[in-house]
């Protein structure tokens, strides 16, 4: 499948490659046609690099992990017409870190930026996932034991079943996949991002996972 991964950070790369190892064609944008790291990914991984606008015009599915304060700029500079009818998985999350660690959550007027994402691109079918754990973790659920979750939300049923298919190619299994429904719950899991950093800080681990038990 072609994929479109917006983001050349850490969680842009670690799916990219992730999904490249998975056979799929992927193309990895950044804000400009030349950024070193996306170049130096494609050369790596065999995948194609450019603008956001070009991964996304490349993609049938976009993975959205800029940062959340400026996601709504990235989908822009992908574009609309980029975007329409497809699924974007979006990781982000809103952490602003302008007054210093800690971060602060910047809560967007839409309540989260799932939902900022979607209202400004009606046309995407949007599904927050992956967004509360490390991205060693995303693409290798096993290095955390046992049962724990991803949890997913979105608007789209067909396209939080994609979500999960190319969830389980990564090796999460339908157990551990938790939909929480709508879109708008996306609103609380944002917010668990404040709850991950204090607990990678307390146990001194990225490889930490929530686990919910009912
Ligand atoms: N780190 C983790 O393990 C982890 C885990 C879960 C969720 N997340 C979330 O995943 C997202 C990505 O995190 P990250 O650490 O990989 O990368 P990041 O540093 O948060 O974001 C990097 C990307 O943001 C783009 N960007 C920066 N400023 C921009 C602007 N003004 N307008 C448009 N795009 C801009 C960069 O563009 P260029 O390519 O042009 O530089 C780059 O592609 C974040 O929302 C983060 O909270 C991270």
């Amino acid at each position: 499948m072609k994929i479109g991964v917006l983001g050349t950070g850490d969680v842009g790369r670690r799916l990219a490659s992730g999904l490249a190892g998975l056979g799929h064609d992927v193309t990895l944008g950044s804000r400009t046609a030349d950024n070193p790291a996306a170049a130096g990914w494609a050369r790596e991984h065999g995948g194609h690099h450019g603008t956001f606008a070009d991964a996304a015009a490349h993609g049938e599915i976009i993975v959205n992990a800029t940062g959340g304060l400026v996601s709504l700029d990235a989908l822009k500079a992908a574009g609309s017409a980029n975007l329409d009818g497809k699924v974007v998985v979006d990781v982000s999350n809103p952490l602003d870190f302008s007054q210093g660690f800690p971060p602060r959550l910047a809560v967007p007027e839409a309540g989260s930026v799932g939902e900022q994402l979607q209202q400004a691109f009606p046309g995407a079918r949007v599904v927050k996932a992956l967004n509360t754990m490390h991205n060693t973790l995303m693409t290798d659920p096993a290095r955390v034991a046992g049962q724990h979750n991803v949890f997913v939300c979105g608007d789209d049923a067909s396209a939080k079943a994609d979500v999960a298919d190319l969830l389980k190619s990564f090796g999460w299994t339908d157990r551990q996949i938790l939909d929480l429904g709508v879109l708008s719950a996306a609103r609380s899991v944002e917010p668990l991002v404040l709850l991950w950093v204090t607990l990678s800080g307390t146990l001194q681990t990225t490889e930490l996972n929530f686990a919910i038990i009912h």
